[in-house]
């Protein structure tokens, strides 16, 4: 399967497919916590501005040019103290989930990351409760460095917020 996924830059042509996925998130998991969907206009703003910084925004696609699921990083705080860290993210379709298509988009953020010589640390914020997410970013190298309890609420639900951290610094995957 995920030898004919291809993994390439987001563009205007991958938005809606963008926009789907992470509007399921929203809709249906505690993947993110808001319950409000994000529109085309603040995807595209978020898109650009990825793009504008030379950060990654990145899509894996099938062979007809579906998009399977994304992966970003962009700045983790805006106080120029935290250039050298980024915050990521990595979504794939509910329909494309178990597949390897977490691993493949994983891996070329990561890559991506390593090759910017602004950056030594990557952070992903994960609900507690995620266990995918969870062992995804253990099986990269991630090492659990926080976990804040009750910071956000969901559907009226308290939620915990693990904070996962690489270390790229040495330039190795
Ligand atoms: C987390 C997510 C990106 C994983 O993507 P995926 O394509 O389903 O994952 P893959 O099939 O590539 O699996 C990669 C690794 O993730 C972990 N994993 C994936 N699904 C898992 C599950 N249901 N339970 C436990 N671990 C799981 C495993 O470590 C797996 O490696 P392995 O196959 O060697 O065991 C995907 O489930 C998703 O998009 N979830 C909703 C959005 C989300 O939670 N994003 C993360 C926000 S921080």
């Amino acid at each position: 399967m995920t030898s004919k996924i291809q993994i390439v830059n987001a563009t205007e042509a991958h938005l809606q497919g963008i926009l789907d996925i992470f509007n399921y998130a929203v809709k249906e998991t505690f993947a993110v916590w808001t319950e409000r969907e994000d529109t085309m206009n603040d995807r595209r703003a978020w898109m650009h501005n990825l793009h504008a910084n030379n950060y990654a925004c990145i899509v894996a696609l099938d062979i007809q040019n579906k998009v399977l699921g994304y992966g970003a990083y962009g700045p983790f705080r805006n106080k120029s103290g935290y250039d050298i860290s980024v915050e990521h993210s990595v979504y794939v379709s509910p329909t494309a989930q178990g597949q390897g298509i977490g691993n493949v988009i994983m891996k070329e953020l990561i890559q991506r990351a390593i090759n910017d010589s602004r950056l030594e640390r990557m952070i992903a914020a994960i609900d507690a409760g995620n266990p995918a997410s969870i062992k995804l970013h253990e099986k990269f190298g991630f090492e659990t460095q926080g976990l804040l309890k009750g910071v956000a609420k969901k559907w009226n639900e308290d939620r915990d917020l693990q904070l996962m951290i690489k270390d790229i610094k040495s330039r190795s995957n």
